[in-house]
């Protein structure tokens, strides 16, 4: 049997900007070569929906973790690297079944439906701050919701936001793999460091708990004995990070595709439940994360013989156009039967803990920014994000009439 290595595939450029920018343009030329893989320059590119699908629930043959990352920077040894090694994400068995387990009852769709009045009061007051500016930049402004939020989950002051939010943002900048990047996740890491550990070390000597929050569940899984001292720091900037930057380009990116659809933008201003279906289409439609894998040990999918140590991303971007499951995948369409079954949350053991979050937090957000920024339209050249790591939009500059 060939192994991948010798397997003559498509090459896929992810990290340059034309890809990011236009990604349909590479993809059909790769399909046509190979149905759902391809190579970039650091390994291989999951591309097909079946298979992206299958392997990122292969919890026993990948390692879902950031070792090729870490190595990558050549930063083995510090906090960092420790963070990214230690938390939930990279743990696979058992460990990654205790650290789960001890936060799952804070992320169900029930205790996420009980945000939701939070999630309206952040946007509504976020709003009456930006939107009498009648213009401004799409991604900035959404950039403020999701940190905005986590606070609100934590149950902590908004406080700390302007030095959390640049350190949020240039932490997923690591899984773009570019050197440049280095010095600006490592400074935020620092930041977020102090941050979770003020707040746990703050609320645990002071004895006060409020039993809605985020923080005090943490806490309480601690006293528990389920995390130790430092995975409950963890778990705080693990929460932050992997919530952030991933909702505030979702959300930037439907707002890219309703600029194009006034009448369904229109929709959104009168109707919740059509904004469900919204959300639900653009994840499928754009979705923005592509995460990591490296091999185990060598292993066979499809009829080729992965090798230990290959990394692979696994493009939910993708494969949630994949023609063979998506009809007419690049059309957005918030109707379409099936959008459910895009892989933007990714499947299996890591399938987001926080998508019932993320799902509410981008509706409650739709319906009120659909309200409240009327006849939006483009106001310059929107700019792309790097396609590894967290995909989208990192400006959208737009116009509007303030309801
Ligand atoms: C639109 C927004 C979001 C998207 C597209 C997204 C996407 C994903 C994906 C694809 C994974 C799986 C990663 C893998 O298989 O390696 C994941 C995992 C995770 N997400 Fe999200 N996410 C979003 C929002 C959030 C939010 C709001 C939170 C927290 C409140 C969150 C917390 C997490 C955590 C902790 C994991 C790791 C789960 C585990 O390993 O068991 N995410 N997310």
């Amino acid at each position: 049997m060939d192994t991948v290595a010798e397997t003559s595939l498509p090459v896929l450029p992810v990290e340059t900007p034309e890809f990011s920018a236009d990604p349909d343009r590479f993809l059909e030329a790769a399909r046509r070569e190979h149905p759902w893989l391809a190579r970039f320059s650091q390994g291989y590119v999951v591309h097909g929906y079946q298979a992206c699908a299958d392997l990122m629930a292969d919890d026993r043959n990948l390692i879902c973790g950031f070792g090729p990352v870490i190595d990558f920077y050549g930063v083995r040894g510090s906090m960092w690297a420790r963070f990214m090694e230690e938390i939930v994400i990279s743990q696979s068995g058992p460990a990654h079944a205790r650290l789960r387990g001890s936060v799952a009852h804070a992320f169900t769709p029930r205790r996420a439906n009980r945000e939701r009045e939070m999630m309206q009061r952040t946007i509504e007051a976020l709003l009456d701050q930006w939107a009498p500016r009648g213009s401004f930049d799409f991604a900035e402004f959404a950039s403020y919701f999701p940190v905005t939020v986590m606070c609100g989950l934590l149950g902590v002051s908004a406080e700390p936001i302007p030095r959390m939010r640049d350190a949020l943002e240039n932490q997923l900048k690591s899984l773009t793999l570019d050197p440049a990047a280095k010095p600006l996740f490592m400074a935020g890491w620092d930041v977020l460091w102090d941050f979770a550990d003020s707040l746990v070390t703050e609320r645990e000597a002071s004895g006060l708990h409020d039993a809605d929050s985020l923080l005090d569940d943490i806490i309480a899984a601690k006293q528990r004995g389920e995390l130790d001292a430092t995975e409950a720091r963890f778990m705080v900037l693990t929460v932050a990070v992997a919530g952030y930057d991933t909702s505030k380009n979702q959300l930037t990116v439907t707002m890219k595709l309703l600029l194009d659809r006034p009448d369904l933008y229109r929709r959104c201003a009168e109707d919740l439940q059509f904004c469900r279906k919204v959300a639900e289409e653009s994840l499928r439609h754009s979705a923005i994360a592509t995460p990591y894998r490296e091999v185990a040990h060598d292993f066979t999918y499809g009829g080729r013989q992965f090798r230990k140590g290959d990394t692979l991303v696994m493009a939910a971007p993708l494969a949630n156009r994949d023609p063979a499951v998506f009809a007419d995948p690049t059309r957005f369409d918030p109707e379409r039967e099936n959008a459910g079954r895009h892989v933007a949350f990714g499947r299996g053991p890591h399938i987001c803990i926080g998508q019932y979050i993320a799902r509410n937090q981008m509706q409650e957000g739709l319906h009120i920014i659909a309200r409240r920024l009327q006849n939006p339209r483009p106001a310059g050249q929107p700019e792309w994000r790097p396609f590894l790591g967290a995909w989208g939009l990192k400006s959208l500059p737009i116009a509007f009439d303030p309801a």
